[in-house]
């Protein structure tokens, strides 16, 4: 079985901050002069496989390969892996098939359990644990408005989910001061938090958790905010709806952060949930911006996993 390894993108924090940055500036190229890079992937086909919904992530990726010049197969619940067939056999299948795969699922120890078994690069699309390619979608975001990174204070108000800790990591890696606010129970682990602020000190950031969306948000340039139920986590949805009132980005909110802020959201939103309609659809907002921007980055991981950054 071939294993010319190429990289796999599982989280930020597993990558370098030079590779994040190679990844970010790959980007920004591919944005300025979408048609000088109709063919990194040429005769490349990639996988998608996803056991949870999703609109930005599979189209981006689809439509990403097709402008790369490859071809994307999505593999939905249909494949015999939904009927118990180990997710290391079909690594190996699918390795023989494929150049590369995307993976959107639940528990992070499937998609390291595939990326293990694989003899091509494994991309995270999204897990339980984190969702890599939004959060360096997010800073290169927020680079293209800002100008910069650094000293750039970024609050994160809601659950301690995926969408947090990604952003936590590559807060840490970036140099980025970030602030989330969540409820106590729904905060990331306290070490974890340590851990990443330890990190960020060096790059010249910071990474803190505290419980009060007030606090957190005053003079903040980005208000950053996601669902208060995540995929999955769909049983919950009452219990937390009481656990995260308060937690909403409204025009409160946006009125202690700095005059000039941006609100960002990975969307999906609930309007009237962890943001207010009047913010998500007003003048603040940039979500919509903040998704397009999903495309080029998407296609520069790509590049990066299959060895053609350069
Ligand atoms: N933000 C995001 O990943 O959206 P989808 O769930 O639609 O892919
Ligand atoms: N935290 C959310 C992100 C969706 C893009 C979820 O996992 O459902």
């Amino acid at each position: 079985m071939k294993k010319s390894h190429h990289r796999s993108f599982l989280t930020l924090l597993e990558r370098t901050p030079r590779e994040l940055r190679t990844i970010m500036d790959l980007a920004v190229r591919i944005d300025a002069d979408p048609d000088g890079f109709r063919t990194p992937l040429a005769w490349k086909t990639v996988g998608l496989l996803f056991e949870k919904s999703s609109t930005r992530t599979r189209l981006s990726f689809e439509a990403g390969i097709r402008q790369l010049g490859g071809g994307s197969l999505f593999l939905g619940g249909d494949i015999q892996l939904a009927r118990g067939e180990t997710i290391e056999d079909t690594a190996r299948v699918m390795s023989a098939y494929l150049d590369m795969l995307v993976i959107r699922t639940f528990g992070h120890d499937r998609i390291e359990a595939f990326s293990a078994a694989a003899a091509i690069p494994v991309i995270n699309g999204l897990t339980d644990g984190h969702h890599p390619c939004q959060a360096l979608s997010d800073f290169y975001f927020m680079e293209k408005v800002f100008g910069s990174l650094g000293g750039l204070r970024l609050t994160y108000v809601g659950d301690g989910n995926n969408m947090a800790r990604s952003l936590a990591e590559g807060a840490a890696l970036l140099g980025v001061h970030l602030t989330l606010a969540s409820p106590p129970d729904y905060s990331l682990p306290e070490t974890e938090v340590a851990g990443l602020d330890r990190i960020a000190k060096s790059a010249g950031g910071s990474v803190r958790t505290l419980s009060d969306p007030v606090e957190a948000s005053r003079g903040a340039n980005v208000l950053y905010t996601d669902v208060w139920t995540s995929m999955g986590q769909e049983a919950e949805s009452a219990i937390r709806e009481k656990a995260f009132r308060g937690y909403c980005i409204d025009r409160n909110l946006v009125g202690l952060a700095d005059p000039e802020v941006i609100v960002m959201h990975c969307l999906p939103a609930y309007r009237g949930k962890e943001i207010t309609a009047e913010v998500i659809d007003g003048p603040r907002s940039r979500v919509f911006e903040q998704a397009a921007a999903r495309l080029p980055l998407q296609k520069a991981i790509m590049m990066f996993c299959m060895g053609r950054e350069q």
